[in-house]
């Protein structure tokens, strides 16, 4: 597919490692998790935005599967901050068709927090809008690991074991691969994200720190996305068919 061949081409999946939380905060002398709580707004707003442009699914990297190396602090304070997110923004993505699933290792995080998280997905599990799949306690080897793991549980044969099959069992088996890849923050790096699935995503890196995305920042990437020539392993499309070598 060549996305420069029309101007409309909107993404079915959108990706984003929301990062740059912790120095939009020391930048203003705050706390780290004040910028986790502005990153939340930030989230809510770009689920929004995402919805309105025709996104059909957007997954975010919430909590990684190495994020329990940071601060104590820091670390309760991103567990409590679920728990305040799911109360305070619930209803209202709820009442907007946003479709809420969680993705990762949920064996690691407390009661509370699991109990969190199912309300917020039994409560949305009839929406259809956007689908927000929230990875926390996720990593993209932990992702393959655990596919591998149930395919073998399933008693699948080393030569039944296909790209697809495998795919069936990976965290992400509801979306189709993102087509766009978003990190903020400047770095310019995948860190364990969807490692499977960013195959053949585009990827668009933006000095924007997390706190501060919105719908300008959206829009520069999907107009950045359009651009895009994407051949997923094949030659350049054409733009029209060649001559005949030979007149019939
Ligand atoms: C990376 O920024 C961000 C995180 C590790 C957490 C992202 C979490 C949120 C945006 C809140 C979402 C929460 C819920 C409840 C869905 P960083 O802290 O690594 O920033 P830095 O690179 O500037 O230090």
């Amino acid at each position: 597919m060549t996305n420069s061949s029309s101007s409309s081409v909107v993404p079915r999946h959108v990706a984003i490692v929301m990062d740059g939380n912790g120095r939009w905060a020391s930048k203003r002398f705050m706390p780290r998790v004040v910028g986790h709580k502005h990153g939340v707004d930030a989230l809510v707003r770009t689920v929004r935005a995402c919805a309105d442009r025709g996104i059909e699914y957007l997954t975010v990297f919430a909590f990684s599967s190495e994020n329990w190396k940071r601060p104590n602090d820091e670390v309760s304070g991103l567990m409590s901050l679920v728990l305040d997110t799911v109360a305070k923004h619930l209803a209202g993505l709820a009442e907007e068709g946003v479709r809420i699933l969680i993705v990762g290792d949920r064996s690691a995080v407390s009661d509370k927090v699991r109990s969190a998280w199912e309300r917020a997905e039994q409560a949305t599990r009839h929406n259809a809008r956007i689908t927000l799949s929230v990875a926390f306690n996720y990593g993209g080897r932990w992702d393959v690991m655990q596919a591998c793991r149930q395919a073998l549980a399933a008693g699948l044969a080393p030569e039944q074991l296909t790209e697809e099959q495998l795919g069936r069992y990976m965290a992400l088996s509801h979306a189709p691969d993102p087509d766009l890849f978003i990190r903020t923050g400047g770095e310019v790096r995948i860190s364990n994200f969807l490692l499977w699935q960013v195959a053949y995503s585009e990827l668009f890196f933006t000095e924007c720190l997390w706190p501060d995305f919105g719908e300008a920042e959206l829009d520069a990437a999907l107009d950045d996305f359009r651009r895009r020539d994407r051949r997923f392993g094949g030659v350049q499309a054409l733009q029209a068919q060649p001559a005949p070598l030979t007149a019939a």
